[in-house]
């Protein structure tokens, strides 16, 4: 963690897992997810489809599916965990500590409020008692001021169908910025937008995070997104984390066979190589395999990992590994 390495840890998840029930049968997704966020920090999570990068953003909110079963494990959230928080606790780290922004931002605004009604609700919850409307009402405007929304009068009295998509996406930026939060999870934001206005909101995030001193846990399936916003990535493979470190480190020198493989799949600019897919799948959850989750997939895999979950070990200084051949060269 270059250069955070003092800061307080905002966010500490240690070997959490979760399964969800599916008619009677457990479907074990994540297993053993571990890390941290510091003040100021900005964490990628990065992984193939499916492989968990939602859940854990819902498990650090407490809002994980009803079928949801915790196997193990905590999520601390300045320090307290967040599963053993009474209500009063919990509704307060959500409005205050840390709040999420969707892939799809029409689902995060209610359709039959106005913008101005959900973001006064949002301020005065997050505000002292008492605190005069017209004063949440200028957090509010100058919030929408600093996502460049022009015109912040007129967004607040807007509908969100009067609004576009990239405006949507401003608006809940604004909204989490305004109520304080100090954490964001950035459950791919923009994905759902046309490529240059998701860059537009990458972009706004970043400078945001940055003048404010804000922390933030990016998830995307992209390892070009990942790399220019985050400092430290955790690469997610089947609900493990099978890499960690700065990510200059892990990028600039993958160690398992995973984040090899994930980096492959960019194409490159310079048309030098053919992104290449990788083969087989996620494993079936509810019929995991006994070692290594990668194994069935993995080009070097030998007895070992068939029957042995290998430890998340540090394999050079802060760059932490999931492989029992991690030393091979890649
Ligand atoms: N409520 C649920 N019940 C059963 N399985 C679930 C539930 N929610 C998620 N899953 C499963 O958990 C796994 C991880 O899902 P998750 O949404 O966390 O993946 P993801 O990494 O965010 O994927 P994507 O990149 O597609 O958004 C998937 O196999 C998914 O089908
Ligand atoms: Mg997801």
């Amino acid at each position: 963690m270059r250069g955070m390495g003092e800061g307080e840890i905002l966010l500490d998840i240690k070997d959490f897992s979760v399964s969800f029930d599916v008619y009677g049968k457990k479907s074990h997704v994540l297993d053993g997810i571990t890390f941290r966020v510091r003040a100021g920090e900005r964490v990628g999570l990065v992984g193939e489809s499916g492989c968990g990068k939602t859940t854990t953003l819902k498990a650090i909110l407490r809002v994980l599916p009803k079928n949801a079963v915790i196997g193990g494990g905590s999520v601390l959230f300045g320090g307290r965990d967040v599963f053993g928080m009474a209500r009063p606790e919990l509704d307060d780290m959500r409005r205050r500590g840390a709040g999420m922004i969707f892939q799809d931002p029409s689902s995060a605004l209610n359709p039959v409020f106005s913008v101005k009604s959900q973001f006064l609700t949002a301020l005065r919850y997050a505000n002292p008692p008492g605190t005069p409307k017209e004063r949440l009402y200028e957090i509010a405007a100058e919030a929408l001021d600093s996502v460049m929304l022009p015109d912040p009068h007129r967004i607040m009295d807007s509908f969100p169908y009067q609004l576009s998509g990239g405006m949507k996406q401003r608006v809940c930026i604004a909204m989490t910025i305004a109520a304080g939060r100090r954490l964001l999870l950035a459950d791919e934001p923009g994905t759902s937008l046309d490529v240059t206005i998701q860059d537009q909101i990458l972009r706004l995030i970043n400078k945001l995070v940055s003048e404010k001193g804000l922390s933030v846990v990016m998830v995307s399936h992209s390892v070009g997104v990942i790399r220019e916003s985050t400092n430290y990535v955790n690469i997610m493979y089947a609900g493990t984390v099978v890499e960690s470190g700065a990510t200059d480190d892990v990028f600039g020198n993958p160690m398992h066979p995973y984040t090899t493989a994930l980096m492959s799949c960019v194409p490159k600019l310079t048309g030098g190589s053919i992104a290449q897919g990788i083969p087989g799948r996620v494993p079936d959850y509810m019929n995991t395999p006994a070692g290594c989750r990668f194994a069935p997939r993995c080009p070097r895999a030998k007895g070992a990992c068939h029957e042995r979950k290998p430890p998340h070990a540090e394999a050079a200084p802060g760059h932490y590994v999931s492989c029992h051949f991690a030393s091979e060269a890649v």
